[in-house]
């Protein structure tokens, strides 16, 4: 019997995960605009979204303020600022707390109660908030450049702002928890394929000078 060569048959293994990854993916990412499309359609826009929401937005992230920040500045340099972050990737990860795919379990107990509704109206007034400027270690930052355009650039793109929805925001972000995300990535494949795959031959020091770059981006 033919005996397809072991890379090729590595390789048709790998297409058909990344495939089924890529899929699954499409359907959470098509979920998390229905949610939001909903909201715009309520009101007729998204502006009008925006507007008549405001109230509600405030009411439902009295707690998110404690740990995130007002304004969505996180000013806990291991907490994630929120202003500026992309309203899909913002459901993304409150789908994956709730699911427990994300691990945190005041998040968790949050996101699992929460309606669409309501994760939709939170998204949305944090993902146009202007996002902040956080302290940087100028040097750290200054070495990360090169790895960061050779790398990072495809999805992050140049300015870090997610060159798409899934892909997160992360210029303005604090880098100490930037860099606790990237030797997460590092560390287990099961905290995202795509970024174990980015960050797993990178040590501490070439993380954490990413951090301080991306940071530092605008
Ligand atoms: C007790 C503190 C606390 C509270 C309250 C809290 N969060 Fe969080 N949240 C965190 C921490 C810590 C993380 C980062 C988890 C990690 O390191 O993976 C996080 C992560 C997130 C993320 C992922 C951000 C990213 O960049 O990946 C989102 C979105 C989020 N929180 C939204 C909210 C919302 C909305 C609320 C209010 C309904 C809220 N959080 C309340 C502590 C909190
Ligand atoms: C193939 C696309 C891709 C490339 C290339 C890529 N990333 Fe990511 N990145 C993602 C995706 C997708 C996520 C969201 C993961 C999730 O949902 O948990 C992410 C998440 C992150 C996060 C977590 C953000 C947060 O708010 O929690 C950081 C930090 C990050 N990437 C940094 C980097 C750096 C630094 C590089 C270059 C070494 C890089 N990424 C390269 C796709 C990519």
């Amino acid at each position: 019997m033919y005996k397809f060569p072991r890379t090729l048959a590595m390789g048709a293994v790998m297409l058909a995960l990344f495939q089924g990854a890529a899929q699954a993916a499409d359907t959470r990412l098509e979920a998390v605009h229905q949610e939001l499309q909903a909201l715009y359609d309520e009101f007729g826009g998204v502006d009008e979204a925006l507007e008549a929401t405001h109230h509600d937005f405030e009411l439902r992230t009295v707690l998110c303020s404690y740990c995130h920040g007002s304004n969505g500045h996180s000013r806990n340099r291991e907490v994630p600022s929120l202003a500026g972050q992309h309203a899909e990737y913002i459901l993304l990860q409150l789908m994956d707390f709730a699911s427990g795919e994300r691990k945190l379990k005041v998040m968790h107990d949050l996101a699992e109660g929460m309606e669409p509704r309501d994760g939709a109206i939170i998204a949305l007034h944090f993902s146009h908030m202007p996002p902040d400027q956080p302290e940087v270690d100028p040097v750290l930052a200054q070495s990360g450049a090169e790895i960061y355009v050779q790398h990072c650039v495809a999805c992050h793109g140049v300015d870090g702002r997610g060159s798409g929805l899934a892909y997160a925001r992360i210029s303005g972000q604090q880098p100490d928890y930037l860099y606790k995300r990237l030797a997460a990535f590092n560390a287990a494949p099961e905290e995202g394929e795509a970024m174990h795959a980015m960050t797993r031959k990178l040590n501490s020091l070439e993380l954490k000078a990413l951090a301080h770059y991306a940071a530092n981006l605008k």
